[in-house]
């Protein structure tokens, strides 16, 4: 066990060779987003919140800076912050700051299946901010959220950065029911959203110049070389991401240039591509203020205020455990 993160929640078993065999023999082919994230995914996500084009992170942050006061007062006194998928907890700095000048002291549980991003996060608090109380947990969202359910005090869970939208729409509702469970009477959740907008500006952010989206997507066959014998030759694969309006939603995909076959060894698999053809890989739902609403509702929480930036592009919303 690692010294610095002392609530580690155990782990499953990797789950890659059951998602990898069974969205490769489904028609359309499907990968889980899930496969992105190994270290060297988890760093090209980093570069791609960096490029010009990619909106969302700095446009969530910078509503952070201009209304996290406000959005602290609404949540109420005596805050125990716990945030989903925290990673480096680099956004969550401008709340945290915040709420130490509101609070003379406060904890903090960050939770990630990253140790390392965790690690890093647990030094920069404790460095930046003395008087916070920084417990990781690392492991999956509902495992750690169980364990902080008998927590004391009121408590505000903080998922952003538009994570919700990487799902269904059912699973994000059930998702944010999972959240409610562990959460009180008076308890509040921060959720980060992203808003439908113009498609060229949405198109521009999933197919950025420099490339960093295509090499994230494709990183997703290395990981699949690597960890299970594959043999997906990269050069006939290519990124794509398109608008889909119907489902109000960017759809990643790879296709393949060419008709092949390609082996992956450790599964006993050979699986054939036509030309053209599609691995889904990832969804990412822009949402309307109605979206916010149902998913909030289908969670069990009741919307309390939306905050957003001049255009409109992003949402960070105020949502509270329905009582009744
Ligand atoms: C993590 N998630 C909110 C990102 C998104 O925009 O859906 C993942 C991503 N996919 C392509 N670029 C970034």
């Amino acid at each position: 066990m690692n010294p610095l993160v002392k609530n580690q929640i155990a782990s499953p078993v990797s789950p890659i060779a059951e998602d990898v065999a069974q969205g490769l023999s489904r028609s359309p082919k499907c990968l889980s987003p899930r496969l992105f994230y190994d270290a060297a995914g988890s760093d090209l996500f980093e570069q791609i919140t960096e490029l010009s084009e990619y909106y969302l992170t700095r446009t969530e942050r910078a509503i952070f800076v201009a209304h996290a006061g406000e959005i602290l007062q609404r949540a109420g006194d005596g805050l125990t912050l716990i945030e989903l998928g925290a990673g480096t907890a680099n956004k969550t700095k401008v709340i945290i700051g915040t709420l130490l000048k509101r609070q003379m002291s406060a904890t903090f549980y960050p939770i990630d299946v990253s140790m390392s991003a965790l690690e890093i996060a647990q030094e920069d608090l404790r460095r930046d901010f003395p008087a916070l109380r920084v417990k990781p947990l690392v492991g999956d969202y509902s495992a750690g959220l169980m364990q902080l359910s008998g927590t004391p005090g009121r408590k505000l869970v903080l998922y952003i950065g538009s994570s919700i939208g990487n799902f269904e729409p059912d699973e994000a509702g059930a998702l944010l029911g999972n959240i409610r469970k562990s959460l009180a009477p008076g308890d509040a959740l921060l959720l980060g959203t992203d808003m439908v907008k113009d498609e060229a500006v949405l198109h521009a952010a999933y197919n950025d110049s420099q490339g960093v989206t295509a090499k994230f997507n494709l990183n997703i066959l290395v990981r699949i070389n690597r960890e299970l014998g594959a043999e997906f030759d990269l050069s006939q694969f290519r990124h794509k991401a398109i608008w889909n309006p119907e489902r109000s939603r960017m759809e990643m995909h790879l296709e393949s240039v060419i008709a092949q076959n390609v082996d992956i060894a450790d599964l006993g698999m050979n699986v054939y591509f036509q030309e053209d053809e599609t691995i889904h890989t990832e969804n990412s739902y822009k949402f309307t203020p109605e979206m916010v609403e149902q998913v909030l509702k289908e969670g069990g929480f009741e919307l309390e205020q939306t905050w957003t930036d001049e255009r409109k592009w992003f949402g960070v919303h105020l949502a509270r455990v329905r009582t009744a």
